[in-house]
């Protein structure tokens, strides 16, 4: 049988090494391995922990909210298909699974794709009943300045005991005691908009096991605790982007709004009005106890969360860039102090782009394009993940489908390419040659260093090398 090119690209590439190493970890490479180097080099930046970054104050400051919860910030990035998956109920079909949405390790090991990797396993390490995870996290995915394929976020999740119940006569009666105990604003602070029903059998069921009335007190917990969290955050950013900080604020505007994920039932996002926009801030929802009970505690229930840092680190401080994050560069780091109260970024310049297209001709046998709609929007849910089972059009092919042509197999070769020098890669347009049937791209690229300014000739040679590739390793013919 021959071997399409694009299946080529998927695949691990003519003399890639027969295994990698991470961290004195070593893991054999396969068909399914196409993580490269660029981001493995990644992996010990640990910018969650790096002191005085701004990832790393914002983890800190969401943490002062939960004191009494452990907190896990040094997990290894790379676990296995179970514990990213498997154990949270994802399908097997589910297009999250896929080579082009996932770096692999090889067939059985990733980079985790999202913090909630982890969450079997704490509740099997049952040490603490509420609990905060931090991490990087990895994803392949479009290039531009709120998508980076490292990424970090934080998970947390509380739970309750049916067979410890203190001084308790019900469960609910001892989870409604703790809710009591979380700070409640007033609605001067925070005007919440929560219409819907806790749970709605078709919408946002409640699971077997689970009654109304202990439902009803863990969802009033996850939302009061964070609410709390979120009044602390927006209040922070507000104050470092206002003119007059001490000046009557208007009440923070939040709203529930029902979701879904695999691994939760009932579920939620939460959005703020920010900066005239609803932003989604957060996915959360009570836990799946099927979760709970294969990690070996079936007498417990609880809730969960999880968010993206970056998107709240760049609201907070006005970043208007992620690959700022990654910068190493004392104009950027300087401006970021955990003793001091947070103040806005002050952009450092902004060097000229360099807007270069690249047009081509999909294979013939090429049948599936899978390709962002030229005028959509972002499609990541607020940890930045896609998990809801109605997936856009981004990401229609199966994990099997690995010969279709893939959007994220163009961001990856400029990524190989330019590194952080590239700011933004966006289809532009798109036909299909009304006699001949083939269908043709074009895709902007643009060029810009955050830190100097790229001359003609070194972004032409990015140019030339980024779309010598495409047509390398995708067969694609250039127009
Ligand atoms: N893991 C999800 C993502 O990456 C975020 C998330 C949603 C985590 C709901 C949770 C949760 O724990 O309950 O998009």
């Amino acid at each position: 049988m021959r071997i399409q090119p694009v299946v080529a690209a998927a695949c691990r590439q003519r003399g890639a090494p027969n295994e990698i190493t991470i961290e004195n970890k070593t893991y054999a490479t396969d068909s399914w391995t196409n993580t490269p180097p660029s981001i493995l080099a990644a992996i010990p930046r640990r910018l969650h922990l790096q002191p005085n970054h701004p990832l790393s104050i914002t983890r800190q400051l969401i943490e002062s909210r939960f004191p009494t919860y452990e907190t896990h910030n040094n997990l290894f990035p790379v676990v296995s298909v179970a514990q990213n998956f498997d154990s949270l109920g994802f399908p097997l079909d589910h297009v999250g699974r896929s080579k082009t949405d996932t770096y692999y390790i090889n067939s059985s090991t990733v980079l985790r794709t999202h913090t909630s990797a982890h969450q079997a396993d704490t509740f099997r390490a049952d040490t603490s009943p509420g609990y905060l995870i931090s991490a990087d996290v990895y994803r392949r995915d479009a290039i531009d300045r709120s998508h980076y394929p490292v990424f970090h976020q934080m998970e947390g999740a509380r739970t309750w005991d049916r067979n410890n119940l203190a001084q308790f006569s019900s469960l609910e009666d001892a989870i409604w005691a703790d809710v009591h105990a979380i700070p409640k604003h007033s609605t001067d602070v925070i005007q919440v908009s929560d219409p819907n029903p806790t749970y709605d059998a078709d919408r946002n069921p409640l699971q077997p096991g689970h009654s109304a009335a202990e439902i009803e007190a863990v969802a009033a917990h996850l939302k009061r605790s964070l609410e709390d969290m979120v009044v602390t955050i927006f209040t922070s950013a507000r104050s470092a982007t206002s003119a007059s900080p001490d000046q009557q604020q208007e009440p923070l505007k939040v709203r529930w709004v029902e979701a879904y994920f695999p691994f939760t039932s009932p579920s939620w996002e939460l959005e703020v009005f920010w900066q005239n926009d609803w932003l989604e801030v957060l996915g959360c929802g009570v836990v799946q106890h099927s979760i709970l009970s294969s990690a070996g505690v079936p007498s417990k229930l609880g809730w969960a969360f999880g968010l993206g840092l970056e998107r709240i680190a760049m609201l907070l401080y006005g970043i208007p860039d992620i690959r700022l994050f990654w910068s190493t560069d004392p104009r950027f780091l300087s401006q970021f102090n955990e003793n001091e109260q947070i103040r806005r970024f002050t952009p450092f310049s902004k060097y000229p782009a360099c807007i270069k297209d690249v047009s081509f001709w999909l294979p013939k046998e090429t049948k599936e394009v899978d390709v962002k709609d030229p005028r959509s929007d972002s499609d990541v849910t607020p940890a930045g993940g896609l998990t809801s089972p109605s997936t856009p059009a981004s990401s229609v092919s199966a994990t099997t489908t690995s010969n279709a042509f893939h959007e994220n197999d163009v961001m990856e070769i400029a990524r190989e390419v330019c590194g952080d020098l590239i700011e933004d890669v966006r289809l532009v347009d798109e036909f299909t040659h009304p006699k001949t049937g083939k269908r043709s791209l074009c895709y902007r690229a643009n060029y810009r260093s955050l830190e100097r300014t790229l001359t003609n000739e070194e972004t032409n040679e990015l140019h030339e090398r980024f779309t010598g590739l495409l047509v390398e390793r995708l067969g694609v013919e250039l127009r």
